[in-house]
């Protein structure tokens, strides 16, 4: 897939068949994050794989997206290493480049993604859940899967809209 076309076309994808996703595809989509830039080079970022079912509904519990994520076979959950941080917009600019990386490594792969930040309201729940440090900041859960449908759309805003100024 061309590049230009990918980012063009990925939308988020919200319901998947009931099939699992291959290993080997979650880690190629957490080797697309990391292959985001990030100041001073320093890959603040940090995974958690979640395909156990039990784990993913407890994680569904904690956001009213819930049903996604028990629906999607697999999810990765995302988080910021405190101790890599040196200057926080720039962390999180840096975050925020690896998880569209991921979003379009699993639309590159004919999976389909989303990414989820309704659940950061219980973000102490979730790193109690998955047994980590408060050293790591949760931004954001990726839910993958087989796309059950191609048909989602989505809009944006025209350029004129955007563009404040041309000099
Ligand atoms: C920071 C952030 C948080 C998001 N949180 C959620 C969420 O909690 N639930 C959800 O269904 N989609 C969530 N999304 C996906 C957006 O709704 C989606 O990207 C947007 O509507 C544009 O649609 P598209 O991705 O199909 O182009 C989030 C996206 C971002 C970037």
């Amino acid at each position: 897939m061309e590049l230009l076309e990918g980012i063009y076309s990925r939308r988020s994808v919200r319901q998947y068949k009931n099939q699992p996703v291959e290993r080997e595809q979650l880690l190629e989509i957490i080797k697309a994050g990391t292959l985001a830039p990030s100041g001073l080079n320093n890959q603040p970022w940090r995974f958690v794989i979640i395909q156990d079912q039990g784990l993913r509904n407890q994680l569904a519990a904690l956001t009213k997206f819930g049903r996604i994520i028990e629906r999607a076979p697999a999810a990765i959950a995302v988080f910021l290493d405190k101790k890599a941080v040196y200057h926080d917009i720039k962390d999180y600019q840096a975050m925020g480049a690896c998880l569209q990386n991921m979003l379009l490594a699993a639309y590159a792969m004919g999976l389909g993604a989303v990414w989820l930040g309704e659940i950061l309201k219980n973000s102490d729940q979730v790193r109690a859940l998955l047994e980590l440090p408060d050293d790591l900041k949760f931004m954001a859960v990726i839910a993958i899967g087989h796309p059950a449908s191609h048909n989602q759309t989505s809009n944006r805003k025209e350029l004129q809209e955007v563009i404040l100024k041309e000099y």
